[in-house]
């Protein structure tokens, strides 16, 4: 765990990231986001699933203050959350690398946009690849990758700033089943080892329920189920082969079907 990363712990009594009755509208359309209460505690993660259009990365997008919404409060360690602030990482479905420079500038990328690197830090990206796999790629450029290693330098990315939450939207969807798995795999020990805490969206059930402490269903912009997974930690991926972990997937399948 990084020097200053917290156990699980709460602000003055209040939830790490927590969202309260929370609205949202885009401009002439009705409301996306419907009354929405959420509590992500510090290093937990929380997985969103529902179908399409039922307002996921909109979510997603307000708790990280890229959108704002028009009722309801949205606090950060206490604090209103207005905007994206530099405690927090995303990663979002398609990995935008910058195609001119290799892996490990792509990492550095957040460090150096405000000023020079040191050699700690190019020394923690460093350590990053490796986590990730990557270490002999580290002077590549991303059209040199595969995608699921794109993912990965993505991932790097994110982390390279040791933020206290990440955002995720769907980051590993365009990725095989093979190649899925391992990423989750080395996501969540990259995350226990950092303790960051994740709001991560996916369509994959299995997915959702392999990654999270919490899973929240959402339908039409509510939160229509709310499933805490026990499942011990650390994650392995034989667990996806248990009656446990299976009759969390039916469950999860079941109440998404039993909605429109
Ligand atoms: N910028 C926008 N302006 C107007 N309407 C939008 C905008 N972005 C999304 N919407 C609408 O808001 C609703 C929720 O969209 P959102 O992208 O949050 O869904 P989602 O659950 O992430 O879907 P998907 O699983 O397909 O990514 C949809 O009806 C969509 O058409
Ligand atoms: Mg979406």
């Amino acid at each position: 765990m990084k020097p200053n990363a917290l156990p699980l712990m709460s602000f003055n009594g209040l939830s790490f990231l927590s969202l309260d009755a929370v609205n949202f509208a885009y401009p002439d359309r009705g409301d996306v986001v419907k009354n929405v209460c959420l509590r992500l505690e510090t290093g937990e993660i929380h997985c969103l699933v529902g179908r399409s259009g039922c307002g996921k990365t909109t979510l997603l997008k307000l708790a990280a203050g890229l959108l704002k919404p028009q009722t309801g409060s949205i606090q950060l360690k206490g604090q209103d959350v207005t905007k994206p602030v530099p405690d927090m990482g995303f990663v979002f479905q398609s990995p935008t690398l910058l195609a001119w420079l290799s892996v490990l500038d792509n990492v550095l990328l957040p460090l150096s946009l405000h000023g020079p690197v040191t050699e700690a830090q190019q020394a923690f990206g460093e350590q990053l690849l490796t986590q990730m796999g990557l270490t002999e790629l580290r002077n590549e450029k991303p059209h040199q990758l595969s995608g699921g290693q794109q993912s990965r330098v993505a991932i790097a990315r994110a982390l390279i700033t040791q933020p206290s939450v990440l955002f995720m939207d769907e980051p590993f969807a365009s990725l095989d089943a093979i190649t899925r798995d391992e990423l989750q795999h080395d996501f969540l020990a990259m995350c226990r080892a950092q303790g960051t805490a994740v709001l991560f969206v996916t369509h994959d059930l299995g997915e959702a329920i392999y990654l999270a402490d919490q899973v929240s269903l959402l339908s039409e912009g509510r939160i229509h189920t709310a499933l805490q997974v026990s499942l011990p930690r650390p994650r392995q991926s034989s667990m996806r082969y248990t009656a446990a972990f299976n009759v969390l997937c039916e469950q999860l399948r079941h109440d998404l079907d039993a909605i429109k």
